[in-house]
């Protein structure tokens, strides 16, 4: 069955230092509670080696790098490839986030090049999907999410698939303090759901894992993790503090 997942992606937050005294936090957290989700911290590429080397916790405690690049090796300068990801210890990388999308030009098909080399090197992409706010308002949100999904992982096997993490994020909910309401976002997961399934069948679609990220914080967690087709968040602003992530990570219970 499928896996209820809190991931933290810290975006361009925090030195070293302060990464890893974050990290630590987590990490000293987590030693006291049985959590009921799998946690994965995403962090900046330069704080993968020594967050990686503090967290004792490997069982419940995963960590992820929030980007990789769409080629192996070779001259990209300032990129940072799936293998050297892999080599810090990393599990996971955040993949299409919005902002990628929207600042960097990331298209579905370098997302399907860094999604086939993140699965090469043993990684778990957490691949980002959502609308904006025109989008949503103009009734197209469905058509764009599904467009992203087709267009950037229905290329793979079904075994691949297998191993994709989802995480629906609403455009105008990131940053924002505005999240989706319940009712929206499970509306939006079990259309993602009905979509996996017509492409790879029931059983891959009811074990895929697809969390919902925008303004999630403990106050509003537990009342959008109890949808049932909601597996967990992806978390921005709340994981920078340890007490606010760790409030969410106990949404499930
Ligand atoms: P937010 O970000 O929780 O700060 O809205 C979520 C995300 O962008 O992953």
């Amino acid at each position: 069955m499928r896996k209820n997942i809190v991931a933290g992606n810290w975006k361009m937050n925090t030195t070293v230092p302060e990464g890893v005294k974050l990290a630590e936090e987590v990490n000293e957290a987590l030693k006291g509670i049985e959590p009921k989700c799998d946690v994965v911290i995403c962090v900046p590429f330069t704080h993968l080696v020594s967050v990686n080397n503090v967290i004792t916790e490997k069982g419940k405690l995963g960590l992820g790098a929030e980007n990789c690049a769409d080629h192996k090796s070779g001259a990209y300068t300032g990129e940072v490839s799936a293998p050297m990801v892999a080599s810090t210890g990393a599990g996971y990388v955040i993949l299409g986030h919005s902002e990628r999308r929207q600042y960097y030009g990331e298209t579905a098909e370098t997302l399907r090049e860094k999604v086939a080399l993140a699965l090469e090197n043993g990684l778990t992409p957490i691949f980002c999907i959502g609308e904006v706010l025109a989008e949503r308002e103009a009734d197209k949100h469905f058509d764009v999410v599904k467009a992203q999904i087709v267009d950037g992982l229905f290329n793979l096997s079904a075994e691949d698939f297998g191993k994709i993490i989802l995480a629906y994020e609403p455009v105008w909910a990131i940053g924002t303090g505005k999240t989706a309401t319940d009712d929206q976002a499970q509306e939006m997961h079990a259309f993602i759901r009905q979509t996996i399934a017509e492409k790879y069948g029931k059983e891959v679609a009811d074990n895929t894992s697809i969390l919902y990220g925008g303004s999630c914080k403990p106050s509003n967690a537990r009342q959008i993790f109890a949808k049932p087709d909601v597996d967990g968040g992806l978390i921005g602003g709340a994981s920078l503090k340890c007490a606010d992530f760790m409030g969410i990570v106990e949404a499930f219970d």
